[in-house]
């Protein structure tokens, strides 16, 4: 059986008639009937019903309908990433979530540049989940973002694990009650959260903490991105839970409090394409940690070994 009996089989599963897949197919119809006919024959199975008009398939067919297509969409996926892999010898795209922006990536994106010149360097913004997209079809090289998804097509690296810290209004009274706050303290206090959409994405690393502690936040606020959140605490609109390195981003109408528990994290994460070793995508991540070797970051040691990812 070849790739080609499986995309013509799909074609005349979803055109219904031998006519218009062949016309699809961009070939004549008697060469598409013989080869449906040949993978029946291959096969030893009905895939059509005979003489039904539109055409139907058998329950086989239908089965062998959803595994072909299935197979069909992948080779596409393989085609395009094999591409990119192959044309990217000196460009490289990056996707990063906001949050990244207040931590390390602008340091890490200023020193690449430095350190490679001829690489054409483009940054995009998007959520996690849309990096794993934009990977797979070749739009980025890499991401970074904070949410552990599991895609076999994807190698994901976690690169240090990012306190949890709050943000909360200047001079709101649980800015001068302790030095270091719970999460509980924050119960009676309308919660702001980022980004509302897609999801899943920080926001529900931040609702997870609270339930996982069986707490219930009195009131929710959900907004589009981390700005936005910082203007509404600075207004006194309720408070956040941002990612630590937000602490860089001084405001005089926001003040910022330590959390109690260490376990309060949000990861930063590197995808890239799974078995994509490319010269530039290496020396991306080694510049990150010799980075956080220089500047002390703590990070989540890496061990080089095929089992290092995430
Ligand atoms: C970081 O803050 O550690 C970081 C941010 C973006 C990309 C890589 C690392």
């Amino acid at each position: 059986m070849e790739l080609r009996h499986l995309r013509y089989f799909v074609a005349v599963a979803e055109e219904r008639n031998f006519t218009r897949a062949a016309d699809r197919l961009h070939i004549a119809q008697p060469p598409l009937s013989r080869s449906i006919q040949q993978l029946e024959e291959t096969l030893g199975v009905q895939l059509l019903e005979r003489n039904s008009r539109p055409l139907k398939l058998t329950e086989t067919g239908k089965f062998f309908y959803l595994h072909a297509a299935q197979l069909i969409a992948q080779t596409a996926e393989l085609e395009s990433m094999t591409r990119r892999v192959g044309n990217i010898e000196r460009s490289l795209s990056v996707g990063f979530v906001g949050s990244t922006l207040y931590g390390m990536l602008p340091k890490i994106i200023r020193r690449f540049r430095d350190e490679n010149p001829t690489v054409e360097l483009s940054l995009h913004e998007m959520s996690t989940m849309d990096q794993l997209r934009a990977l797979k079809d070749g739009r980025i090289d890499v991401g970074f973002g904070r949410i552990r998804n599991e895609d076999a097509n994807i190698r994901r690296v976690i690169l240090r694990e990012e306190k949890m810290i709050v943000a909360l209004p200047e001079g709101h009274p649980l800015s001068h009650a302790k030095p270091i706050l719970a999460l509980r303290d924050l119960l009676n206090e309308t919660l702001i959260i980022f980004p509302k959409a897609p999801r899943p994405s920080y926001a529900d690393q931040v609702l997870a903490a609270f339930s996982d502690r069986a707490l219930e936040p009195r009131r929710i606020y959900e907004v589009r991105e981390l700005q936005i959140a910082l203007g509404l605490v600075a207004a006194g609109e309720g408070v956040a839970v941002v990612p630590s390195s937000v602490y860089g981003l001084k405001r005089d109408d926001v003040s910022y409090k330590e959390l109690d528990d260490p376990t309060l994290v949000s990861p930063i994460i590197m995808s890239t394409r799974a078995l994509d070793e490319s010269r530039d995508i290496c020396e991306m991540l080694e510049l990150i940690y010799r980075l956080y070797e220089s500047q002390k970051i703590p990070y989540v040691p890496r061990t080089d070994r095929p089992g290092d990812t995430a």
